[in-house]
């Protein structure tokens, strides 16, 4: 991380919680651009507060239910944000779309994860979806916020294989595998700055050999774990 002071990270969650978890864990490491210094849920008891609490890092539930509008709920996440300092915003299973207020505020410095190759399957049941329209490659995709929903600058991808005798459950254990693997590299590709966003499109910079060229691939069908870590490192 070449001395520089690691990126103030918040994470925004919903539910479970476990893309989170895969960044705090790869935060811990002495090498790490990034700290996660906050994660604030929308959902009183999302499970993923706990995972935070135990991995001992602030946690906030910010109920929308407990706010009179969008705007009250927002300025009170921006104010926790504040108040920790925050320089990038993860979004990891948010599963509000925030005004385009708020993203103005963070344009260039709010990712979000999205369980599908981008732009296909925005929205909801993605791998229901990608089962139903008979796609052999599926996969995740990090992307900067704007205020369209999984819409923005594309970061990294992930492919993974769809496999003959794949049902939702199985394909949504393979691409959350390979969420885990891409959020981690994805963010630090931001946090150094090698990931910019230029107007509505990423600019890359000083990839070397550890962020391959932002776009991170499966293996040839067939595999059921891909490998991706080591496909990452590949610099053709
Ligand atoms: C992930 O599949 C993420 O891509 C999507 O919501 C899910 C959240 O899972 N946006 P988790 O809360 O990180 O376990």
């Amino acid at each position: 991380m070449n001395g520089l002071p690691k990126k103030r990270v918040a994470v925004l969650i919903s539910g479970r919680g476990s893309n989170m978890k895969t960044l705090a864990e790869a935060a811990g490491g002495a090498r790490s651009s990034y700290e996660i210094v906050g994660v604030i849920a929308d959902v009183a008891d999302a499970a993923g507060l706990n995972h935070a609490a135990a991995l001992d890092i602030e946690a906030r539930a910010l109920p929308r239910k407990d706010y009179s509008d969008k705007a009250t709920h927002e300025a009170a996440i921006d104010a926790q944000l504040k108040s920790w300092n925050v320089e990038i915003v993860a979004l990891a299973g948010y599963m509000r779309l925030l005004s385009p207020e708020f993203v103005g505020k963070w344009t260039g410095r709010m990712i979000n994860i999205h369980p599908s190759l981008l732009p296909l399957f925005k929205g909801l049941d993605t791998h229901k979806r990608a089962l139903d329209a008979g796609m052999r490659v599926h996969g995740c995709t990090v992307h900067f916020v704007t205020a369209e929903m999984d819409d923005g600058p594309i970061v990294a991808q992930a492919a993974v294989p769809v496999l003959p005798d794949d049902n939702e459950e199985s394909l949504t254990r393979r691409v959350l595998a390979a969420e885990h693997q891409l959020y981690p590299l994805a963010l630090d590709l931001v946090a150094t700055g090698r990931a910019q966003l230029v107007g509505n499109r990423v600019a890359y910079d000083n990839l070397g050999t550890s962020g391959g060229r932002g776009i991170v691939l499966s293996p040839a069908v067939g595999g059921d774990e891909p490998d991706l870590e080591s496909l990452a490192r590949f610099t053709p």
